[in-house]
């Protein structure tokens, strides 16, 4: 797992985006993860500069989202399909019709997962998967006790989820108790996983997930099996972690032909 402790969380946005940037340089039909919520919105923002520059296209690009609330109506302002939509979508040349989101209206939402999975499988598997981490160590929608092995599937928020994602609703009771999640094992099929993450409110996370035990009980945790993970986050979120020098040593040393 590489570590890169960033000043402030403006610095994660233009950094995250130039990791995207060389993937679609590389391959510009790359297979992109999206994550809702605040934390990857400055890598949105970064990304749609880059795009509005000429410097980036998404048009031979596909994306999967991670995760999606159960319950919501289909273009409902915060289903997750609508938010990445709303921040990034709809301002670059991703086709709307490249954007694959599990069928969360299906009357059968088991086989809706399992399409979801079959959907990930005919795009070739995930290249770059983006995600944030719930204060409680969540990643996607998996949260504590969600198996390491865990596939796409409908689960139940827990409480101090829903009390946090509270905020994007008018009020607390609107947000849905289940939501359908790619699983922990979905996640560490992608070829690459970024997690960012900003704010003090994510401390303790931070430091479960790089520098505890891996354990079902911090999800996040699961990413130390990952192959080629990178963690960009701030200082307010490093501050829980012992070995923040060695992760800034490494990064300023990182030879200039190892990519993260
Ligand atoms: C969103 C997602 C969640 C969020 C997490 C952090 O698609 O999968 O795991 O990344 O809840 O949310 P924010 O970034 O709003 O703090």
């Amino acid at each position: 797992m590489d570590v890169v402790i960033v000043e402030s969380p403006a610095d994660i946005g233009p950094l995250v985006a130039s990791m995207v940037i060389g993937l679609l340089e590389r391959r510009p039909g790359s297979v992109l993860g999206l994550a809702a919520g605040d934390s990857p919105v400055p890598v949105y923002e970064s990304l749609i500069e880059a795009h509005r520059r000429g410097e980036v296209s998404f048009a031979e690009a596909s994306a999967v989202t991670l995760d999606e609330y159960v319950g919501l109506p289909p273009g409902h302002p915060q289903s997750y399909r609508q938010v990445i939509i709303d921040d990034f979508v709809s301002h670059v040349d991703l086709p709307v019709s490249s954007l694959h989101t599990p069928d969360v209206h299906a009357a059968d939402l088991s086989a809706a997962c399992v399409e979801f999975e079959a959907q990930i499988g005919r795009l070739g598997g995930v290249d770059l998967q983006l995600l944030g981490i719930g204060a409680n160590g969540h990643i996607g929608f998996n949260e504590p006790s969600s198996s390491l092995a865990s596939r796409t599937r409908i689960t139940t928020l827990h409480p101090r989820t829903r009390g946090d994602n509270a905020r994007f609703f008018t009020s607390a009771a609107e947000v849905p108790y289940h939501v359908v999640t790619q699983g922990v094992g979905t996640v560490l099929d992608a070829r690459h996983a970024v997690l960012v993450a900003s704010g003090e409110h994510k401390r303790q996370a931070v430091a479960a997930m790089v520098e505890g035990p891996v354990t079902a009980f911090v999800p996040a945790s699961a990413l130390q099996l990952h192959p080629h993970a990178t963690v960009v986050i701030d200082e307010a979120s490093a501050a829980g972690l012992q070995l923040t020098e060695c992760y800034r040593f490494a990064h300023e040393h990182r030879p200039r032909w190892c990519q993260y």
